[in-house]
């Protein structure tokens, strides 16, 4: 197999990272050997929506001027990704008839083809289409049906979609800075790539990607990704409430949460002070314990909200691996413990790490998540197509992605 770059491109509304990495050996899933990051504060792009061309543009192209310069080398094509209210994602069943007595690749795609025949609205994109089950002759529960016999095959699409406005803007940024979109994928997708093991998947497990402004939601179980969503808040929540709760400005309230914020579990000293800028010229303090306290509290309500999220959507099912937090607000330290109590299931923290190898001291925040998981559905895409492997049934989402591109 010819190793080839991957490139993954994730705008946040805090930071925008690239990663750069090369796509290097062949098993049943790629590894990707990180060669370079970036990061750039986002400038031109508000909850994850374009608001100043110019601005995003130059954005894009700081971040991967600086990986590109890590890495020594310069790149052309990327993976973008996409994330924001305006995502949607809806079920939708197809059924045709088998006509030889094998049922063959040319008839899955005939049935996935009649299960997205749906009518997308006229300013709405589908970004993704991912196979939840297949029927043969009514028995269900099939992963992949190629090889089987029967006379009926039906399938059940998970159909991701996203305001064509939004994500055009996205990728005519990133255009405008010199380079190409390869894919626009959707980033609770991405981080889910970079953050879970294949076992948790099985198990069943739920992905928090917590950012600034938006927390990316993902449910997966018997190895396929069931849900996907945008919710729309993050760690900007907390620093709102430290603005309020401490009378400070936002830079102020930002620099004291990434400092001084943690949840009490931590287990510091409560008394301790913190100082706040000077008023009038006359020094001001608050507690560790005041600060703490507001974190948390705040903290606890997102996970309640998640929580209910995931309750209302599988009230059935149960997360055997529990939940997964990743994203810039994953390093506060103490979350774990709220995450624990709020969720009542086991929590760990995700950090990028399935797959990658090479520089990986420079991706191993949680902040990398998106980022890492874009290059690596890259390398999925690339042995999916370049590597020659086969069937559209896999149900890789990166498989659907390709064969999506087929048909539009
Ligand atoms: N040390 C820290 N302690 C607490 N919070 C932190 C720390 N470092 C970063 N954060 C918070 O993490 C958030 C940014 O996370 P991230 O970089 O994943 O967001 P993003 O991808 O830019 O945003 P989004 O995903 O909403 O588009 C911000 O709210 C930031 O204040
Ligand atoms: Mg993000």
């Amino acid at each position: 197999m010819k190793s080839i770059l991957v490139t993954g491109l994730d705008i946040g509304s805090t930071y925008t990272r690239a990663v750069i990495g090369e796509c290097v050996r062949e098993f049943h899933r790629p590894e990707v050997k990180v060669l370079g990051v970036g990061r750039t504060p986002t400038d031109g792009v508000r909850k994850d929506q374009v608001t100043d061309l110019e601005a995003a543009t130059d954005t894009a192209r700081r971040a991967l001027q600086e990986a590109e310069l890590m890495a020594g080398m310069r790149v052309d094509r990327v993976y973008v990704g996409v994330s924001g209210e305006h995502v949607d994602a809806n079920r939708s069943v197809g059924v045709v008839a088998v006509a030889a007595r094998e049922i063959v690749s040319s008839d899955v795609k005939r049935v996935h083809a009649v299960a997205r025949a749906v009518p997308v609205i006229r300013d709405r994109e589908l970004l993704h289409a991912i196979p939840q089950n297949y029927f043969v002759d009514n028995q269900g529960g099939i992963k992949d049906p190629v090889g089987m016999s029967g006379t009926r095959l039906e399938t059940e699409l998970y159909l991701v979609t996203g305001c064509s406005a939004v994500v055009g803007n996205i990728v005519r940024g990133v255009e405008r800075a010199g380079y190409r979109v390869q894919d626009t994928v959707l980033e609770p997708i991405a981080a889910s790539r970079a953050v879970l093991a294949e076992d948790e998947r099985e198990l069943g497990v739920a992905m928090v990607d917590m950012g600034g402004a938006t927390t990316g939601f993902s449910v997966h179980y018997e190895g396929r990704i069931r849900h996907l969503e945008v919710l729309p808040f993050g760690g900007n929540a907390i620093t709102s409430d430290l603005i309020r709760g401490l009378s400070v400005p936002f830079a102020e309230a930002r620099r004291i949460k990434e400092l001084h914020g943690a949840a009490h579990a931590r287990g510091l000293d409560p008394d301790e002070l913190v100082e706040l800028p000077r008023t009038n010229g006359s020094r001001r303090e608050v507690s560790r314990g005041m600060v703490e306290g507001l974190v948390e509290e705040r903290l606890e309500n997102m996970f309640r909200r998640i929580n209910r999220r995931l309750q209302d959507v599988f009230p059935q099912v149960s997360m055997g691996a529990g939940v997964v937090i990743t994203g810039g607000v994953a390093v506060t330290p103490g979350i774990l413990a709220v995450a624990k109590k709020s969720f009542g299931a086991p929590v760990r923290i995700g950090v990028p790490g399935e797959g990658l190898s090479g520089l990986m001291d420079v991706v191993d925040g949680p902040g990398y998540a998106t980022a890492a998981g874009l290059a690596l559905h890259g390398a999925d895409y690339f042995m999916d197509t370049g590597g020659g492997v086969s069937t559209v049934a896999s149900g890789m989402v990166t498989r659907m992605g390709a064969w999506l591109k087929e048909f539009f």
